[in-house]
């Protein structure tokens, strides 16, 4: 947890399960004339675009480009023995004339060697590109990071000090050795992360009203489905029916939201994303939307500060937007010292969705116990809790690998 904010800081912060008062879950297979919802159609034509309609207008925000993106694509470097040789690295820039001259994401990818199409990840980092790998060609991002997050970083810029300072969060050799790719890009290319990003980011472009209507964790998405527009399109030796969305923490929200935004992603994974992510707000616990919206006012659109002490007002809860997930496989996961992000929350959301995998005839987790520490559950959602701190580590890319090659059938 970081540390709060001094209005945060104000805002009461519940531990105890016996103080939480009751709440009622908004049902996602109610239609908004009141009828409720049976199939599978009915939810696809109307149930699901409604609650996607929500989670836009109250949460997560509206896209305002609507259609195709024009991309422009430069591949910078190719390393043909990278990671020991296991692996081919790439670093690509991708720019979108259309929408502003000076805007670039810049991914790095690295795609199994033996492997003629590979399943992907599509991950955004929290610190640069550099700082998910010890590899000397990676460049060092240029753009602004936040300099409370490492003793590298100076004067919110990166140093070649702070190359593979993550490198925890993001075992590639032991990814490649399993046949997947992994796609990265910094969270901050298009929004830097702090209440004035937008400046000098995407939402820079928009007029005022568009800006407040949409959000940082809409703009990180957006990068998300920017990057499966470029593999897609452009990178052979990937498998476009196995593009996996994963985020950790607040990349972990911004990941749910992509992924409810985007069917091309065939498979999501929310590490630790907690409140605003698979968390149930309506529970009195840990982090709140009242704290989000204080200490991060720029991450949902305009409209959620609304929620900030009526959370039972809100339309939605995170239960419905795992929901909008199906019938794609899932995965949920925490850990057992991440309290401020509600393990059990966590937990709660992905049970509950489980009715709107019942319309596909897919069991959800298929159980509403939550299970020990390190005992992975679930069925076509997956779930465990891991020992320890708030973060990505080996073991949670494991279970996710394992879930990746069940639901894949990869042998
Ligand atoms: C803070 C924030 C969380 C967020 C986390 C992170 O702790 O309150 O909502 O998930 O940062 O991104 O690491």
């Amino acid at each position: 947890m970081m540390s709060l904010n001094a209005f945060a800081q104000k805002i009461p912060v519940n531990y105890d399960e016996s103080k939480m008062p009751s709440f009622t879950l908004p049902d996602p297979l109610v239609l908004p004339n009141g009828k409720p919802i049976k199939s599978k159609d009915v939810w696809e034509k109307a149930g699901r675009p409604a609650v996607l309609k929500l989670f836009a207008e109250n949460v997560y925000g509206v896209n305002p480009f609507s259609g195709a993106v024009k991309i422009v694509s430069e591949v910078k470097t190719v390393n043909e023995n990278a990671l020991n040789g296991k692996a081919i690295s790439k670093q690509i820039t991708l720019r979108f004339p259309e929408i502003s001259p000076t805007l670039t994401l810049d991914i790095l990818l690295y795609l199994p060697k033996n492997v003629k199409q590979a399943p992907v990840f599509v991950s955004l980092n929290f610190t640069g590109n550099h700082t998910a790998t010890h590899e000397k060609d990676v460049f060092v991002t240029e753009k602004w990071v936040n300099s409370g997050f490492d003793k590298t970083f100076v004067n919110n810029r990166a140093t070649d000090a702070s190359r593979g300072i993550a490198e925890r969060r993001w075992p590639m050799e032991a990814i490649i050795a399993r046949g997947y790719a992994v796609a990265t890009a910094y969270y901050g290319d298009l929004e830097a992360d702090h209440n004035e990003g937008w400046k000098t980011g995407l939402r820079s472009v928009l007029t005022p009203e568009q800006r407040e209507k949409w959000s940082a964790i809409g703009v990180w998405a957006w990068s998300m489905s920017r990057m499966v527009d470029y593999l897609i399109k452009n990178e052979s030796l990937i498998d476009g029916q196995k593009v996996i969305a994963l985020g950790h923490s607040r990349i972990g929200k911004a990941t749910l939201w992509a992924a409810a935004e985007d069917p091309r992603f065939a498979m999501v994974i929310s590490n630790d994303s907690g409140e605003g992510g698979a968390a149930l707000s309506r529970r009195w616990i840990g982090e709140t939307v009242e704290h989000l919206n204080t200490q991060f006012p720029h991450w949902f659109c305009a409209n959620y500060k609304k929620y900030n002490k009526a959370v039972a007002e809100l339309p939605v809860d995170s239960h419905a937007l795992l929901g909008l997930m199906a019938p794609r496989p899932l995965y949920v996961a925490s850990a057992t010292e991440d309290i401020w992000a509600d393990p059990k929350g966590e937990f709660l959301g992905a049970v509950e969705a489980e009715k709107v995998y019942q319309l596909y005839k897919k069991t959800g987790l298929g159980t509403n116990t939550m299970p020990m520490p390190n005992s992975p559950v679930g069925k076509t959602i997956g779930y465990h809790i891991r020992e320890g701190k708030h973060d990505i580590l080996l073991y949670d890319w494991q279970q996710y690998m394992n879930f990746a090659d069940k639901h894949f059938e990869i042998k």
